[in-house]
């Protein structure tokens, strides 16, 4: 099949990519032309394991083009998949939707043939039925389907979520465009993917329902976690009780730092503001978001109380600051509080990050990327492990730094405590 990714950000890069792999013929289309001079480069402008490869092999392959001319690129496909980014609005918390309706006028000139027009982009319900309206000023009904298929892909993981979803959810009444895009799916269907036919605004709202429920679940035991902390109870021993039971399930329940990243933050903000819209309060979601803004200052409080309030001159080292491991992604870190909170009161901070140097520290001067983890820890007081990177899983702390005691805080509980405090280390961690 004929298919047109607009947008080459996170996930049209990698749904374009791995549909041509499944055998497609897939441009992708992006208007700023550096990004795809880049791309036809084998440059990736994102961090994500395996997907320099897969461009590499299937653009060798002609099976992936890439493109800035809209127009050509939508007139030779049959499926045109709108994926650009929806982030919240500078001003409230509701999805800003411009550029998906810059891109339905752009669609609503160059159809010249049926095309199925599907939103990956994570939209809020009733998006489509704007989309249908603006390419309807243009355009007959029969020359256009607007269907809803909301991207699952989590970063890092991004191409064996693609490859191995649990499920498909496809958003349409139109029985042409369902049947044509099993179809498309037949090849990761038939390695036992769900496929789901809904309609357009309940698979639109699926996908904000289930970040908001998987980010509910993290500040859910997150919650229980500081229970622990004051009740001497290992938070690991709730997670694993609590996750045997079918109806919970074991995974999104490790707590840690606040929930981040480029999808969380933003849909659980979205999805209260288009409930407001219809006059309905979300209040389990609303607190979800006010506990988990409120989660960094419990971690920084602890690590006040860590180092007795006393932390003008201290030197801190972060292990890792993006929102989670295998991404270069800052989105909504929880570093992005702490680092600059704790360099306001006085202290020294080295970072150092698998993915590198990160400008969004830039201009505070005391603060610092080394670029390994054995420089990281030179003279530090405090270590923090603030990201869950392999590299961080296995340092021998004791010959690291000749002897050199340091105090170590485990945001993500990677090491045992006995373990650690055995070798003469301070050790905290996170609701144990
Ligand atoms: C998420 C969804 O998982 C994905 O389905 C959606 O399409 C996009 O948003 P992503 O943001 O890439 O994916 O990361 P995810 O692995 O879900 O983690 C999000 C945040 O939750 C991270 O900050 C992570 O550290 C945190 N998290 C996750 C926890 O604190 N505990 C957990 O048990 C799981």
């Amino acid at each position: 099949m004929k298919l047109c990714m607009i947008g080459t950000g996170y996930v049209g890069l990698v749904s374009g990519v791995c549909f041509s792999d499944l055998g497609n013929d897939v441009v992708c289309v992006d208007k700023d032309k550096n990004k795809i001079d880049q791309l036809k480069n084998g440059k990736i402008p994102i961090y994500e394991p395996g997907l320099s490869e897969l461009v590499i092999k299937n653009y060798k392959n002609k099976r992936l083009t890439f493109s800035s001319d809209l127009k050509s690129s939508v007139k030779n496909s049959d499926i045109i998949f709108i994926c650009v980014g929806t982030p919240t609005k500078k001003k409230g918390s509701s999805a800003d939707l411009s550029q998906v309706f810059n891109v339905a006028k752009e669609l609503s000139l160059s159809i010249n043939k049926f095309k199925i027009i599907i939103t990956k982009s994570t939209v809020p319900v009733t998006t489509g039925d704007e989309i249908e309206k603006i390419l309807s000023k243009k355009n007959s009904k029969n020359k256009f389907s607007v269907v809803s298929n909301p991207e699952f892909l989590r970063e890092g993981e991004a191409i064996r979520d693609f490859t191995f979803p649990d499920r498909i959810v496809i958003g349409t009444n139109d029985k042409k465009s369902n049947k044509i895009l099993k179809n498309l799916y037949s090849p990761l269907i038939s390695k036992g993917a769900q496929y789901i036919n809904t309609s357009r605004r309940a698979a639109e709202l699926i996908k904000y329902a289930s970040n908001a429920f998987l980010a509910t679940k993290i500040t859910f035991i997150n919650e229980v976690a500081n229970l622990c902390e004051k009740t001497g109870i290992n938070v690991e021993d709730i997670s694993i009780g609590m996750g045997l039971d079918k109806r919970i399930g074991s995974r999104f329940l490790r707590a840690g730092p606040a929930y981040g990243g480029s999808c969380f933050p933003k849909d659980t903000k979205a999805i209260i503001s288009t409930a407001d819209k219809f006059n309905t309060n979300l209040s389990v979601i609303k607190s979800v978001v006010k506990s988990n803004e409120n989660r960094s200052n419990i971690l920084l409080n602890r690590v006040y109380k860590i180092l007795n309030n006393k932390i003008k001159n201290k030197k801190i080292t972060f292990l890792g600051v993006t929102f989670k491991a295998n991404t270069d992604d800052m989105r909504d870190s929880s570093s992005l509080t702490m680092i600059p909170a704790l360099s306001k009161k006085g202290a020294y901070i080295k970072y150092f990050d698998p993915t590198g140097y990160k400008k969004e520290f830039k201009k505070f001067k005391n603060v610092s990327y080394v670029n390994s983890i054995k420089k990281s820890l030179d003279n530090s007081d405090l270590v923090i492990i603030h990201t869950e990177w392999n590299d961080f899983k296995s340092i021998n702390f004791k010959n690291i730094n000749k002897g050199k005691k340091f105090i170590i805080y485990d945001m993500r509980n990677i090491y045992l405590p006995s373990k650690i405090k055995s070798q003469g280390f301070k050790y905290y961690s996170v609701g144990r």
